[in-house]
């Protein structure tokens, strides 16, 4: 017998696999193609205090290996989710995590209060959004805003709490040691990667927003590198994602320091992709004999040990 289950911030996941925010729905999308139940959890889309219509089209744009976005957080608000999705989402036997981006850090904390009920696990943070009250630096890219971000979420929720990480950084370590000083149970990394496209034919960019989020395999060595950078600084479990599509990938988030893992733009490529997912890593456990994938959470740092 193999174990896939994991813990995580105490909670029990049936196995590793989530599916990652913007990219998954809320779960229930999903379920034409396959028991949805079967994942280790969900993460909802970016929820606000009030309904966003997101960016003009020109919104989403392939590159080499790669994914484009500018969706804008596109969502009918925290009060419609409450009202329209979460009857959905308790109907799905898995964990549900919800993800919430504010523009002010009081915002922060209304939605993780108005989100601290029944059916909902835990809270994913994003912090990649603009902070209006500071000249519209992005929160995540602030230690100080990071901390504080966490510390009034920790305050305003019963639940457990992770903060998702924006790579546009100097140093994601500094950021990382900030959210767990805050009272974070652990730490989600990474977003996207700012980037553009432009057209050569209309010379000028293709996203309506001029810059967008890169997403997909192109960024993958990026997101384990400061998963693996991460997981030396901080003590709170890890999620790892960016670009995650094979068994491989997601193998190589876990030997890194990934207790669990995401799955975001591969959802857009294949929606069987966590089905598939969560049967290929119990395929690998097999195959070589490992009783637990737990046991390979971090293995890549002690190599003297092998
Ligand atoms: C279309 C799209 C929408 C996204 N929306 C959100 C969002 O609402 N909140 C968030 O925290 N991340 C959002 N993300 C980022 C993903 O959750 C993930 O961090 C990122 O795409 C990297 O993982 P991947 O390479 O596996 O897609 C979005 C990504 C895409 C492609």
């Amino acid at each position: 017998m193999t174990n896939l289950a994991i813990d995580l911030m105490g909670l029990t996941l049936k196995n590793p696999v989530l599916g990652a925010s913007g990219t998954y729905g809320s779960g229930f999308e999903f379920l034409p193609y396959y028991d949805v139940s079967l994942m280790g959890g969900i993460i909802g889309k970016g929820t606000t205090l009030r309904a966003k219509v997101g960016n003009p089209p020109g919104r989403l744009f392939e590159t080499s290996s790669g994914l484009l976005n500018c969706i804008g957080l596109q969502n009918g608000g925290v009060d419609y989710f409450l009202r329209e999705i979460l009857p959905e989402v308790r109907k799905i036997d898995t964990h549900f995590f919800a993800n919430i981006s504010g523009s002010t850090i009081e915002e922060y904390g209304i939605l993780a209060e108005k989100l601290d009920v029944d059916g909902v696990s835990g809270l994913e943070v994003n912090i990649s959004c603009p902070n209006v009250k500071a000249g519209g630096l992005a929160f995540g890219t602030i230690p100080e805003d990071a901390l504080a971000v966490t510390k009034e979420v920790k305050r305003k929720t019963s639940k457990k709490v992770m903060v998702k990480l924006s790579p546009n950084v100097t140093s994601i370590v500094e950021i990382a040691q900030a959210v767990e000083e805050g009272g974070a149970d652990g730490i989600s990394l990474i977003n996207t990667l700012l980037g553009m496209a432009i057209d050569v034919e209309k010379q000028e960019p293709v996203l309506s927003n001029i810059f967008g989020g890169l997403s997909g395999p192109a960024v993958k060595p990026i997101g384990l590198r400061m998963v693996y950078e991460v997981y030396e600084a901080v003590s709170i479990p890890i999620v790892g994602l960016g670009g995650i599509v094979s068994v491989q990938d997601a193998l190589e988030y876990i030997l890194a320091g990934a207790t669990a893992i995401q799955l975001g733009t591969a959802n857009l490529i294949n929606p069987l992709a966590g089905s598939v997912m969560i049967q290929g890593l119990e395929h690998y456990l097999v195959e070589h004999q490992i009783d637990d994938i737990r046991t390979l959470i971090g293995k890549a740092h002690h190599k003297e040990e092998v």
